[in-house]
C-alpha cells in the first residue's frame, strides 16, 4: 500500500486483486490462506493453497481430498473462512463465505485433466488423509511416491478429488501503518462497503 488515503471502492478492487495474484503466483504471501471451517463445537484450521479467485462473482477456490475431515465438515455445516496475511505490505484479509463442493462433474473434471502428475499423487493414497497410521507414512505406494507412474495409473485419483468454491459473503480488510492502522468492511450480503476502528 503506498496511499493512505484510498477510497474505499479503490481497495475492495485492489483486494481482488491480491487475492488473484494469490492463486496465480506461487510466491504471492496469500497463495497459502488458512481455512476455518467448523466441526460441532470445534473450529478446525488448515493452510490450502488457492487455486482461483474470481472478483466479478466474487468466489475463490481450492482443490482437496473429498476423504479428508474439511470435506466432511463442510457437508454439514458450508460455512467457511478464509485468512490472507501479507507481512510485507502488512495486509490481513479476512474472508467469510459459503462454501459450495464440486466432486465428479465439469469442474472438477477439467482442473483434474490440469493437474500435473505430481500433485495428482495427493489424491493417491489407499487410506484417507487423517487415518492413523503404526509407521511414519506419505500413505503412498513407493512407486507412486516415486513418480513412477503413468498419467493412465494417476487417473483413479479423480474419484478422491473434489474443489471448495467459496462464495465470498464480507471481506474484513486491515491494514497496519505507523500513521494510523486503517480497517474496512466490504459486505456482499448487504451490498455495502464500509470503514470500521482497527
Ligand atoms: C503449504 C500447504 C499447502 C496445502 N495445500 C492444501 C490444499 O490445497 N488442499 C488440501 O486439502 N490440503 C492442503 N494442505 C494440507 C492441509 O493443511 C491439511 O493438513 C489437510 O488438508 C488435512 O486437513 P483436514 O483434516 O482439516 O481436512 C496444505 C498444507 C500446507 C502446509
Amino acid at each position: 500500500m503506498d496511499n493512505i488515503n484510498y477510497n474505499l471502492i479503490d481497495l475492495e478492487k485492489d483486494s481482488w486483486t491480491r487475492l488473484v495474484n494469490g492463486a496465480t503466483k506461487s510466491r504471492s504471501p496469500f497463495h497459502t490462506p488458512c481455512i476455518a471451517t467448523q466441526h460441532k463445537e470445534e473450529v478446525n484450521m488448515r493452510t490450502v493453497v488457492l487455486r482461483g479467485a474470481n472478483p466479478v462473482e466474487k468466489t475463490l477456490h481450492f482443490h482437496t481430498d473429498i476423504r479428508s475431515m474439511k470435506w466432511d465438515e463442510l457437508i454439514v455445516n458450508p460455512s467457511i473462512s478464509a485468512l490472507f496475511y501479507d507481512s510485507s505490505e502488512r495486509i490481513q484479509l479476512r474472508i467469510k463465505g459459503i462454501a459450495e463442493l464440486h466432486h465428479e462433474n465439469q469442474i472438477t473434471q477439467e482442473a483434474w485433466e490440469k493437474t500435473s502428475l505430481s500433485s495428482r499423487r495427493c489424491y493417491l493414497t489407499a487410506f484417507s488423509p487423517s487415518s492413523f497410521s503404526d509407521l511414519p507414512t506419505s500413505g503412498l505406494p513407493e512407486q507412486i511416491e516415486q513418480e513412477n507412474f503413468s498419467q493412465e495409473d494417476s487417473e483413479v485419483g479423480l474419484q478422491n478429488f473434489g474443489i471448495v468454491s467459496i462464495q465470498v459473503q464480507s471481506i474484513d480488510w486491515l491494514w497496519l501503518n505507523h500513521a494510523g492502522h486503517r480497517r474496512a468492511y466490504f459486505d456482499y450480503v448487504q451490498g455495502r462497503n464500509q470503514w470500521m476502528i482497527p
